[in-house]
């Protein structure tokens, strides 16, 4: 039979995301309601190879749920990586008598808790933490519903002085593999053109495109482009290109970086939290592991966190057509 959990750990990995701190909240909460012990895990898989352990109550959680970041703090660990690094990470939780963990983070988190199950057994729980939504089984990750908030507000700024200099903004958002920030702050902010990674548009294209709003009566555009888009050519290399075939616009550039991480979560993201924790444990509690906590047609699901990895977060092929039409 099934031993009763008694005590699990919470940690975050990877890049961190707003509603991170609501998710730990959510955990620590949920398990002192069912009288379950909580440790809290710093600097994620780090943390535990090192045994940096803090023993959390439903107060040590209190004003917490506005806070961006992660109190836990976050890292990418090489350590853990390697047979040794894990070992001693399982010594450590051995030790301290951690039956579980809930894991807040993205691929690589998810990837390490895997592994770490497949050679211990260990119970592990996912819960999705990160700004670019590129995981499967949610159509939601934490984070980015405030990224695309804090985003669109800044190209509204930025859209201000596009159209006082009667300039052109190239936009660098962030999203390495995934274009879902750069497609639906671009379509918020009605941005003239959209570059993602999983669309090649192609440089001809673009200027095309750009001639045509120009002749179409636009004096200034928004380009938006993620980080990791298709065309093989970063935000200051597209700027000169399109200086030397628009020489008559103004062309600036603007990388919004780490700005699009912080700040305090929206309402969305602190709900989604709260119901993501709640359940991680509950389904512990039931025996359950190796399984991620996401959002399906607005309902909590879980997906085995094998698929979560292998799986592919796809682009919204509706909003691209919304976003053509738009720029008419
Ligand atoms: O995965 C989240 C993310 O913010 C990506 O969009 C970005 O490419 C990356 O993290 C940046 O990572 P770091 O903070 O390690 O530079």
């Amino acid at each position: 039979m099934m031993e009763k959990i008694k005590k699990i750990g919470v940690m975050t990995s990877g890049g961190d995301a707003p509603g991170m701190n609501a998710a730990i909240r959510s955990v620590v909460r949920t398990c002192a309601f069912y009288k379950i012990e909580c440790v809290g895990i710093y600097r994620g898989y780090e943390g535990m190879i090192e045994g940096d352990f803090t023993n959390l109550n439903a107060r040590s959680v209190k004003g917490i749920i506005n806070k961006g970041g992660t109190f836990l703090k976050s890292a990418r660990s090489k350590q853990f990586m390697t047979k040794e690094g894990r070992k001693k990470a399982y010594d450590n939780l051995k030790a301290a008598e951690i039956d579980a963990i809930v894991a807040i983070g993205g691929d690589g988190t998810f990837t390490g808790a895997l592994v770490f199950n497949e050679e211990y057994g260990f119970p592990v729980m996912g819960i999705p933490g990160t700004i670019d939504n590129d995981i499967f089984g949610t159509s939601h990750t934490l984070g980015y519903d405030t990224a695309l908030n804090t985003v669109v507000d800044v190209i509204d700024k930025i859209r201000d002085t596009a159209s006082s200099h009667n300039r052109l903004f190239f936009i660098e958002v962030m999203g390495r593999d995934a274009g879902h920030i750069a497609l639906n702050v671009g379509v918020g902010a009605g941005a003239e053109e959209i570059l993602i990674p999983e669309e090649d548009l192609g440089l001809e294209r673009l200027v095309d495109s750009l001639k045509r709003s120009k002749q179409s009566g636009k004096s200034s555009s928004i380009v938006v482009v993620a980080e990791g888009d298709k065309t093989g050519r970063n935000v200051f290399e597209l700027k000169d290109y399109v200086n030397e075939h628009m020489p008559e616009y103004d062309v600036r550039v603007s990388v919004l970086g780490h700005m699009q991480r912080g700040g305090s979560p929206s309402c969305f993201d602190r709900v989604l939290a709260s119901r993501m924790g709640v359940r991680a444990v509950e389904d512990l509690m039931k025996g359950k592991t190796n399984l991620m906590v996401g959002l399906i047609s607005d309902k909590i699901a879980v997906t085995h966190l094998e698929q979560a990895v292998k799986g592919k977060s796809e682009i919204n092929q509706e909003l691209i057509r919304v976003s053509d039409i738009m720029t008419t």
